[in-house]
Order: structure tokens, then sequence, then C-alpha cells
């Protein structure tokens, strides 16, 4: 999960000039230009990736000789210091600071002394900011993975339960034929396995770092960016300064992928409403995943799966809001980017909750069989079934398959039965060539069992399928 929000408190007056940048000013901001000026109640959220940033920042300037070996230690042990401060809820934060940035700063002016001003040589907050976010994205990325990879194995595990459980397939949410309740999870496997993939995608394109670009235009002393890359595991420093302040792709590409992970884990949400109605009565969701009403006692409410699919709507505006705020910009870093933070830390909070309850949906669900195969035989969904028959034994062209079968169904209807409910006399008054052998296909365990092509239905393929899943995205082997 996200870190929480540290507990320290914030300082909201402090109407000096302020302290990092007084020199210019005479008189302090207007409350209103501090209220819409600091980030401080959301970024310092950044806290940990600020202080790794300036350590790193603060050994390569040491090492470069641009501070002294003294100063440099100072300044990492002075830095130690304030984010344990931080994170056992003693440090506190000031509006009158603005931000993450320079609330550290300034705490570390107070505790070490002159040193701390040293910290700030070659660097800005504008890549600073890229950097403290960048690696917070990157978490966010290797959590999302790891959240996705739980959805996987939960669904992995009920397909391998269910390889054999026949239920009706839909189009049209109309019966269209019948296939295996494992076959059908392990669509949204594959789903999020995509998910995962674009997560990799975005990692590896984002892992780049910012620090060093200094406020858009690099900088005159002789820095080693890729040895502040390296610190902080980046692949490489990014190659335009410009750009590297002004960049949010990072956060973009987290969003988009979250957002269509979001859409899937809420197209799985709504079959789990579906399936759980009394109409359908598909699946049950054990007691730790049900709501009862306040009113009605017979009620068992899927309220977690309803919120999965609500909160899609909280991620998609995230990503929304965000290009929003990008779309107008020119180069390089405007404080609207500021406004970057929110819909990210929304999103990962989000999508890490919608992901656990979902896991935890899956793993405990029941599933009613009686209830489904029922279901899996109304609507005559063995009639390609007969028609494909019909192509095969008497190599009739499919589309007089159709027309034949289509008139056999009529007739099934007239009676009120089942297509393997009709004598085979019936049907020959329709087709005389239709023999005995034509019931092989009419039931809905057969029409399954056929469908043994590659990626098809069959509980054979299925569980073949649930085993290569296993490999493919938990990296377990099963033999
Ligand atoms: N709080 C700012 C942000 O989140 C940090 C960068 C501020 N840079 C500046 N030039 N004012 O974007």
């Amino acid at each position: 999960m996200a870190k929480d929000h540290p507990s320290s408190p914030i300082d909201t007056d402090g109407q000096a000039a302020n302290k990092l940048w007084g020199g210019r000013f005479a008189g302090g901001p207007a409350d209103i230009m501090q209220e819409i000026n600091a980030s401080i109640g959301f970024d310092a959220r950044l806290a940990g990736q600020d202080v790794a940033g300036s350590k790193a920042h603060a050994a390569m300037l040491a090492k470069q000789n641009i501070i002294s070996e003294a100063d440099a230690k100072a300044i990492i042990d002075g830095l130690d210091a304030i984010e344990a401060d931080i994170a056992n809820g003693t440090f506190t934060f000031s509006t009158a600071l603005e931000d993450i940035h320079m609330n550290v700063e300034a705490a570390l002016a107070d505790r070490i002394g002159p040193a701390a001003g040293r910290l700030h040589t070659a660097r800005s907050r504008n890549d600073q900011v890229a950097t403290d976010f960048r690696l917070y994205v990157r978490e966010a990325l290797d959590r999302l993975d790891a959240a996705l990879r739980e959805v996987q194995a939960a669904l992995i595990d009920q397909s391998d339960a269910h390889a054999a459980t026949v239920m009706p397939g839909f189009t049209h949410l109309q019966s269209a034929q019948p296939v295996t309740f494992g076959h059908h999870l392990l669509a949204y496997v594959e789903m999020l396995g995509r998910d995962r993939s674009r997560v990799a995608d975005a990692r590896a394109r984002m892992n780049e770092c910012p620090l060093g670009s200094a406020a858009l235009a690099g900088t005159p002393f002789p820095i080693d960016r890729h040895a502040t890359a390296a610190a902080l595991g980046f692949d490489r420093p990014t190659a335009n300064s410009l750009d590297s302040v002004s960049d949010r792709d990072f956060a973009l590409d987290y969003l988009a992928t979250a957002a269509i992970a979001a859409m899937h884990l809420s197209r799985l949400a709504e079959e789990i409403v579906i399936w759980t109605s009394d109409a359908f009565g598909f699946v049950r969701l054990s007691d730790a995943f049900s709501t009862g009403s306040s009113i009605m006692p017979q009620k068992r409410n899927p309220d977690a799966a309803e919120l999965v699919r609500a909160k899609t709507g909280r991620i998609v505006g995230a990503l929304v809001g965000l290009l929003t705020v990008m779309k107008g910009l020119p180069l390089a870093y405007q404080k609207d980017m500021q406004e970057d933070k929110e819909p990210v830390f929304d999103a990962d909070q989000t999508i890490m909750l919608a992901t656990a309850a979902m896991a935890g949906m899956i793993a405990d669900l029941t599933v009613n069989k009686d209830a489904m195969s029922q279901a899996a035989r109304t609507g005559f969904p063995t009639a390609t079934d007969l028609a494909d028959w019909l192509v095969r034994s008497l190599d009739m062209p499919f589309r007089q398959a159709h027309h034949v079968t289509g008139r056999i169904v009529a007739l099934a209807e007239d009676k009120g039965c089942d297509l393997s409910d009709l004598d085979l006399g019936e049907m020959q008054k329709v087709e005389p060539g239709i023999s005995q052998d034509v019931f092989d296909v009419l039931s809905v365990e057969a029409s399954v069992a056929s469908r043994a092509s590659f990626g098809g239905t069959a509980p054979d393929a299925v569980r073949g399928a649930a085993k290569a899943a296993r490999r493919r995205f938990l990296d377990e082997t099963t033999d």
C-alpha cells in the first residue's frame, strides 16, 4: 500500500518573507497566496523520495569536489535524522515553506547550520520534484504489478477448480454457447497480464533520472548525472534538461495503465454483481465480502464489487485531469505541474484497494454449479453444435445447416423441450440424414468438450491454459 501521509502536524502561519528566496522580497505572501501555492498538504508524502534524492545529490557533489566531504557528511546525516523525525511524526511541516523540498531544506538548516545551504548547488526544485515524483511513480508501478499478480493468482486457482464447470457463455448478455467458468475467468487473467505488460513498459520508459537538469538549462557545475542516476536506481540520466523538468509522461503512463486495469477490474466486478443477483445465482460471495441491508434481512449485497466498479471513475478522472493540466503548457516547468501529484496519489491508493478487494472476492467465492449448468441448458445453446454436426456428418453447406437447425430449434421451442430431448424421428422429419450420433453433440457437456482448439473452452484446454498461465504470469512451474 501507499505510504500513509506522515502524521506530523502542518503549521499554517508564518507571514515573514520566505527564508529561501527572501532576498528579493520585502514582505510575505497574502494568506490566500500561501494557500493556493502550498503543496505541503499533499507532497509531504514525497518525504522519503526527497531525502533519497538529496542524499544522492550531496554525495555526488562531494565526489565531484563541488562541496567538501565534511559538508556532504553533515548534510547526509542531517537528512537521515529528518527522515526519522518525519517517520515518527515529530516533524512539523510548515505551509509557509510551501512544499516538501523547502520544508526538508529548512529543517536541515536548523539542524546543521550553513552547510545545509550548499545542498541546493547545481539543482533546482524543478529537477528535484521531477526526480522525487519519478521515484514515487516507480514504486507505484511496482506495487501495481504485484497487486495485479495477486488477482491473477486468485483467478487462476478458481479456473483450475472450475475447468469443467459449465455455464452459459453470453453475447449481448443473451445465452450464446456453453463455456466453462474456468475459461471465463482465464479471460480476465489475460486482461490483467496485458495490464502488467503495460506496467513493465511504463517502468522501462520512465526509469531515467532528471536530477541535475537544474531549473531548465543544466548547470555550469561539473556534476556527474550518471552517478546520481545510478545511485537512485535509474537506468540513465534523462537526455534533455528542458524535457526533464517539464515532462510528466511517466505519471500519465502510470495513470493510463491504472485506468485500463481499473476498467478490467470494473468489468469483472460487473459480472460479479450479475452472477450474485437472485436472477442468476451463479456465484456466492463469502460473508467476508458481502454486506447486509439494514432493512431487508434476506439481502447479501456485493458492495465491494460495486465499489470496485465505481472507483474506476476516480482513476479515469485522474488521467483525464492530468492530461488536461498538461495539454497547454509551454516548456519548461510551470507551476500548473504541481497539480500532478494528487491524482496520482489518489489513483495509486484507489487501485491498490480495488485490486486487494477483487483478489479477496475471487479467492473466497463459491460457485453454484447447478444454477450455472441449468442456465447453460436454456436458450438452445447447442444449436451451433447441431449445425456444425450437419456440416461435418452430412457435408451440408453451413448456410443450409443453419437453416435446418433453425427449424429444429423452432420444433423444440414449440414442444417446450431442449434440443437433446427431441426424438430422432422428429428431427428426421426436418432432415432425413440426421442419425442417432447427433445426440453426442447436443448436450452442453459434449459441446464444451468439443471446443478443444487452442484457446478454446474444453475442460482439458482450460486445465492446460491455467497451467500455462501459472508459468507465464506467476513464474510457477507445476510439473
Ligand atoms: N512544489 C512544486 C511542484 O510540485 C515544486 C517545484 C517548484 N518549482 C518552482 N520553480 N516553483 O511542482
